[in-house]
């Protein structure tokens, strides 16, 4: 008894300088949060691309299940999470909050750094959260089969996970980069029982298209979401599952801003800044949203997105209608844009090389509630290795853009004689990136910056498609 007395008022000592905010698994956010209902100004419509009007449910219904399709159009502010979600959630959520003391130690700053880790779900990041969601309103529809793409291998290891467990087959098409570039990803996706092709593929009309001009393509997740919509279209047993980008999906991730929180509470804090990766925009939506409710009502919050200089949508793309796709399958949406045939240099940030980015970011974007800054992969891994050797996490290369990010604002608050309260979303570990880091290290990382001329030439794609409103 004398001993666990004196347990506890050591554990209450030290909660002044504690390093891990945890919360019980009672505590798991019962709601997806819907940014929808509080954002200044709407989104723009999804248009059909033959008839230029908005699409309605019966257009999407080939692709997904009626619920999804319900959540991509909804205006309620939050949406229950069904019970057998929450469930498979409990197995790694909540995610821990850390305080990355030694971080700051490092660098020497002035600001409290935070981070949430979403690299502790088993198959290694934020990705599960929308995956199982996606795959049970899948099943409870009578759906049997999903087909969908991968970037960097996170997603297609993600969805296969989730049909694993909820009990559907799935199919993913891998960029062919990163196929060849993580072998042991592909493993982890047979590993939970789905098939893995590199795309573009032998497999489909759209696959085939893009060998026969170029043989060589490195593939790009555009090419890959024309691959598995197709697969999907032509077949009554299988549904489309899209791990970023669309409203329901980053609505399934808001319960990592939901957490973050209640965790900064805990520590007695709250951010000045927030910082997130973006690929397509589904980590950054998912810690950023919550917080930009509470900006949206009138907090001050710098809310800070970032990209890689090869891929910069956010900071150079355009505001304009843009097919989802390289081989123009899907609707088109409203978003900022490096053009539908963009294929982005072949960096190591697998799941950061999209042509487009969330609709409900880019509004967001255009509203001045978000601020986007593009960042060199060597630069990024130089960040990247100063985490590990602090903190002890290897981040996954996408999520390094965020740690990037955070040490930018550490040392513009320096500079200003501030102190700053910086809150970042660590989207996954990099186990599976070690080839990336050895490249690192050996200097053989290529710093690519978008070139002007290939700006110019892939936006032609979108000429004489609809503009905005
Ligand atoms: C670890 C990790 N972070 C971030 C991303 C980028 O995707 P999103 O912007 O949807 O979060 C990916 C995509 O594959 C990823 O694997």
């Amino acid at each position: 008894m004398r001993f666990y007395a004196r347990g506890v008022q050591q554990t209450r000592a030290r909660s002044a300088n504690q390093t891990k905010f945890l919360l019980e698994e009672s505590q798991l956010p019962r709601r997806w949060y819907n940014i929808r209902s509080d954002m200044p100004t709407a989104p723009q419509p999804v248009l059909h691309p033959g008839t230029g009007q908005p699409v309605g449910p019966d257009d999407l219904a080939p692709l997904f299940p009626m619920e999804l399709i319900g959540q991509e159009v909804s205006e309620d502010a939050e949406i229950p999470i069904p019970e057998e979600v929450l469930e498979i959630y409990s197995l790694w959520r909540p995610t821990p909050l850390f305080r990355a003391r030694r971080l700051e130690e490092a660098i020497g700053t002035r600001s409290r750094i935070f981070y949430k880790y979403e690299g502790v779900s088993p198959p290694g990041s934020h990705k599960p959260n929308t995956a199982v969601a996606q795959a049970f309103y899948n099943k409870k529809e009578g759906r049997t089969r999903l087909a969908t793409e991968t970037g960097a291998g996170q997603w297609g290891s993600a969805l296969s996970f989730a049909c694993k467990l909820i009990g559907l087959e799935c199919k993913v098409y891998m960029v062919r980069v990163s196929y060849e570039q993580k072998p042991a990803r592909r493993s982890m996706i047979k590993a939970w029982g789905a098939e893995v092709v590199p795309s573009p593929s032998e497999e489909t009309q759209s696959g085939r298209a893009i060998l026969a001009d170029h043989p060589d393509s490195p593939g790009s997740l555009g090419i890959a979401i024309s691959e598995a919509v197709e697969d999907a279209a032509g077949r009554d047993d299988t549904a489309y599952a899209l791990g970023s980008v669309l409203n329901h999906v980053l609505l399934h991730q808001t319960v990592i801003g939901q957490e973050a929180l209640a965790q900064m509470e805990l520590a007695g804090s709250f951010p000045d800044v927030v910082v997130g990766c973006v690929g397509g925009g589904s980590n950054f939506a998912g810690l950023a949203f919550p917080f930009l409710r509470e900006k949206i009502a009138g907090r001050d919050i710098d809310v800070l997105a970032c990209e890689p200089a090869a891929c910069p949508t956010l900071t150079r793309g355009l505001f304009a209608y843009d097919f989802g796709d390289t081989s123009m399958l899907t609707p088109l949406v409203a978003m900022h844009t490096l053009g539908h045939d963009f294929v982005p240099a072949p960096i190591h940030a697998g799941g950061l090389r999209y042509h487009g980015v969330a609709p409900l970011i880019s509004q967001l974007v255009l509203d001045g509630l978000i601020r986007a800054e593009a960042y060199l992969q060597n630069d990024v891994f130089a960040s990247a290795v100063l985490f590990a050797g602090s903190e002890g996490i290897l981040p996954a290369p996408e999520a390094a853009h965020a740690i990037h990010g955070t040490l930018q604002a550490a040392k513009a608050a320096d500079e200003a004689g501030q102190e700053r309260t910086i809150l970042m979303n660590l989207s996954g570990h990099g186990h599976f990136d070690m080839a990336a880091y050895d490249n690192y290290f050996a200097g053989k990382l290529e710093d690519v910056a978008l070139d002007e001329g290939e700006m110019e030439r892939a936006l032609r794609s979108i000429e004489g498609l609809p503009t905005p409103a």
